[in-house]
């Protein structure tokens, strides 16, 4: 979910006046705990134990916006609200925490529970930057863009669209394909001319009349055999030529030259079917890289809440001398 920044100037606000109190507030107390020889400033003491508490409140919020997720139903606020929130409390627990731990990185367990709050800050960071530029650079590169669920779809029926003109042009479409295909392909193609009136005028004249006709098309069910049925499959073929806008171009433009006229406008629809597949797949790339860190940050994050109670219940009943010495 995209966070709208020109909309956050109060927990911008609030997030850096917090960060400076709580800074300032430490810098004051850590002074007054050296000034009167004690051993610096520790989680220990009443105001690190206050801010461990705040951080660790803030950690927990953040913590539940799966939870809210989950239970969608209860109608707890809206989803930006939470988000916002999330952001910017858990961008705020970071030097609570380290108040907290007097800027140390600890040692055993807390030196773990920090890498974990780091690298849980970090990758939050990173979401919220991709979910800012990758929707953008989507809607740049990609025309037609479907739902990340549709896309097998899409792409199964690109192969059959393009076999459907191919058949539509050749008689049919050769021996490569399966039985079941080309059964499928027959029954698309019957349900086409009867159902979709452009598509009857634009193909149906294009059917071979006669044996040089059919002669003719060759190469057009040889193309679609040798490089476009095996690029629409739906595991993408990153080394085929059709892979690469400007070599499909080129392929295309040879193909054309082998074809009569009468074959070209079938031609550009299927360079349309194939640029459409091109697209799909830099969706889909796209959208692994928007959703990737999830899967770092989300485990990690559960991981780091369920150790920070271990920790807190270690130092309340006063063994956190046996596992962090
Ligand atoms: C205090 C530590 C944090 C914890 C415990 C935490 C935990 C979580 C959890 C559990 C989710 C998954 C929610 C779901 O199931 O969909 C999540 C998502 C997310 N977190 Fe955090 N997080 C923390 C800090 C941060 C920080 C500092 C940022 C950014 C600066 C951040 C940014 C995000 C974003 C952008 C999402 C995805 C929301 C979406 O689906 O659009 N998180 N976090």
């Amino acid at each position: 979910m995209l966070i709208e920044f020109k909309k956050q100037r109060n927990w911008i606000v609030f997030t850096i006046l917090a960060t400076i109190a709580s800074l300032v507030s430490y810098s004051y107390y850590a002074d007054e705990m050296l000034k009167h020889g004690g051993k610096g400033p520790t989680g220990s003491t009443g105001p690190g134990l206050a801010y461990g508490i705040v951080g660790f409140a803030m950690m927990i919020f953040c913590g539940l916006l799966g939870a809210r997720r989950a239970v969608r139903i209860w109608r707890l606020g809206r989803a930006k609200d939470w988000l916002n929130a999330h952001v910017w409390l858990g961008l705020l627990a970071f030097p609570l925490i380290l108040c907290h731990s007097g800027f140390l990185m600890g040692h055993e367990l807390t030196f773990w529970l920090m890498v974990l709050f780091i690298i849980v800050e970090l990758t939050g960071i990173l979401g919220v930057v991709l979910q800012q530029y990758i929707p953008k650079i989507m809607l740049q590169m990609v025309k037609n863009e479907s739902t990340f669920e549709q896309i097998p779809e899409v792409i199964q029926k690109l192969k059959i669209d393009a076999a459907v003109i191919t058949a539509c042009c050749c008689g049919n479409v050769g021996g490569k394909l399966n039985a079941a295909q080309q059964e499928e392909i027959e029954k698309k193609k019957a349900e086409k001319l009867k159902k979709d009136t452009e598509f009857k005028e634009k193909y149906a004249k294009m059917a071979p009349a006669s044996a040089d006709e059919e002669k003719a098309a060759i190469p057009l069910m040889n193309f679609f055999l040798d490089e476009v049925e095996p690029f629409l499959d739906p595991i993408y073929k990153s080394d085929s030529k059709l892979a690469e806008l400007r070599k499909a171009a080129a392929v295309f433009n040879h193909v054309q030259t082998l074809l009569p006229q009468r074959l070209h406008l079938a031609l550009t629809e299927i360079q349309g079917l194939c640029e459409e597949r091109r697209q799909l797949q830099i969706q889909t790339r796209l959208h692994l890289y928007l959703h990737a860190w999830e899967y770092v940050h989300i485990p990690l994050s559960y991981l780091l809440l369920a150790l920070s109670a271990f920790h807190v219940v270690i130092a309340t009943f006063g063994y956190s001398g046996v596992l962090n010495k």
